[in-house]
């Protein structure tokens, strides 16, 4: 986390992307549009967030359908869930890359 500037608490991730979260205010015309954000991360870095996920008791699927609730997938070889951060945003984390990590 970096420093709060105004509204904002920003959330640093590995690949130089900030997230400024911010509570958003009332009145919003339509609310809050939910969203998709999948976030490749390191084993290390998916076991860190796992912990906290399962921690907090934060309902987890393996799948975008919440078809497999408590379950990790195994996509492409790696680990991946998805969860709902607190505004209702479809969150996932993937270890690695959607078909695969690139051939050198
Ligand atoms: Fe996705």
């Amino acid at each position: 986390m970096g420093d709060e500037w105004g509204p904002f608490i920003p959330l640093t991730v590995g690949n130089g992307v900030t997230f400024d979260f911010a509570n958003v205010p009332p009145g919003i015309p339509g609310g809050i549009q939910p969203q998709h954000y999948a976030l490749l991360v390191s084993e290390e870095e998916f076991d860190s967030a796992f912990a906290l996920i399962t921690a907090r008791e934060l309902t987890f699927w393996a799948d975008p359908r919440m078809a497999h609730e408590g379950e990790i997938n195994h996509n492409d070889g790696g680990r991946g869930i998805y969860f709902l951060d607190p505004a209702g945003h479809y969150m996932e984390l993937i270890t690695v890359p959607y078909g695969g990590w690139p051939e050198r």
